[in-house]
């Protein structure tokens, strides 16, 4: 008789299963764990699921839109590598790496910077980072901690701080309270916890004590990534691309407006609906993230680094070449399209621009 195949693993039971048990064992969820449990969970958080940006992905981001985001932020990087002096081994750290489209797009430009220096993916989901590319001067690693001090360079993320787990407080008339993740009649419900204090913000929450039902967001985890970027740097820059409003702002809104959730490009159900289907993201509160950054819009960085240049030199070539109808021809019309969706002043162009300079570097 053939001997019997050793047990396998486990089988993970369903996350939904898995919180409730949480539930009943410890009492409501704060809401940065939900959150946390229904993205990154390692066997059925949205991300371990493969979740992503891109056009067969879930949501479309700047990078994905095309290779136009990139060769501009290429130009940004060349950009802050001379006002450092052009040191030698510049280095490029992009969080929320993905798969990898923005070091793809960065590097397919060529920035003098890279000429000697390299270029570090930092992207937290296993299966993400299993599509990324490889090769010379290009790495990959799953957390910022891993990542060795620089000495000049810059850290990037584009729409990472909208997917860090959050708490939420809601007003209830006379003071803030922690809104938490209980179970209900009929699934997951939301209910209010102990009072808590609204986030240390460098401008206060004004929202007057009386509107019942406000809500905002705390986000302590974007604040801390942040700071641990700064830390990463000596001499260089911090930049980060999102959508973003401020605490104050958010109180006077509903809740639904800048907490949202998305499922194959469409917006998904309640954000305690069906936890690990669908990404939860939130506007990001610029008053809770540390004091001293640079702010402009997607479209103005854009602009200020070339990118009219790029696509003026791309209808040039179309008209050239639109009698060939080759690849590059293509190519250079899809820049056209690719800026009008990247500046768009309602869409991409409006995001929001936040640059930490470090070590005397100059920003513009
Ligand atoms: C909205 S996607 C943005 C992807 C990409 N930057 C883009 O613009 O297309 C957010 C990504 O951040 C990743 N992520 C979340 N927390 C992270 C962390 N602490 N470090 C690195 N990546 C993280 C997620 O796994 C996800 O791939």
């Amino acid at each position: 008789m053939a001997p019997a195949d050793p047990p396998g693993p486990e089988p993970v039971a369903p996350l939904g299963v898995r919180l409730a048990d949480r539930i009943r064992a410890e009492g409501p969820l704060g809401y940065a764990d939900w959150v946390e449990a229904c993205l990154y969970d390692p066997d059925a958080g949205f991300y371990a699921g493969g979740g992503s940006a891109g056009r067969r992905g879930d949501f479309l981001t700047s990078p994905e839109v095309g290779p136009l985001f990139g060769a501009v932020l290429a130009r940004w990087l060349d950009d802050r590598w001379e006002a450092l002096g052009r040191p030698e081994g510049f280095t490029v750290v992009e969080a929320a790496a993905g798969v990898g489209t923005l070091a793809r797009t960065v590097l397919a430009a060529e920035p003098a910077c890279l000429a000697a220096g390299r270029y570090v993916m930092v992207e937290r989901s296993s299966t993400l980072r299993a599509a990324q590319p490889v090769g010379d001067g290009l790495a990959s690693v799953a957390d910022l901690s891993e990542v060795e001090p620089i000495g000049a360079g810059a850290v990037l993320a584009n729409e990472l701080l909208d997917n860090l787990a959050f708490d939420l407080l809601e007003h209830d008339g006379s003071a803030w309270r922690r809104v938490l993740v209980d179970i209900g009649d009929g699934g997951f419900v939301e209910v209010l916890g102990a009072e808590a204090e609204p986030p240390a913000a460098h401008s206060p929450v004004t929202r007057p004590a009386s509107v019942a039902g406000a809500r905002i967001p705390v986000q302590d985890e974007a604040r801390r990534w942040v700071e641990a970027a700064l830390d990463l740097v000596a001499r260089g820059s911090v930049l980060v691309v999102d959508y973003a409003s401020t605490t104050p702002a958010m109180a006077d809104r509903p809740v639904d407006g800048w907490l949202r959730t998305y499922r194959d490009h469409e917006r998904g159900g309640p954000p305690t609906d069906a936890p690990g289907s669908q990404d939860v993201t939130v506007e990001v509160a610029v008053d809770q993230l540390p004091a001293g950054a640079a702010t402009c819009t997607q479209a103005e960085l854009l602009r200020r680094h070339g990118i009219d240049d790029l696509v003026e030199a791309g209808r040039r070539l179309w008209e050239e070449r639109a009698h060939l109808g080759d690849l590059e021809a293509m190519r250079a019309r899809s820049r056209i399209a690719e800026s009008e969706a990247l500046l768009d002043p309602e869409g991409l162009g409006g995001f929001t621009v936040l640059e930490w300079t470090l070590g005397g570097a100059v920003g513009s």
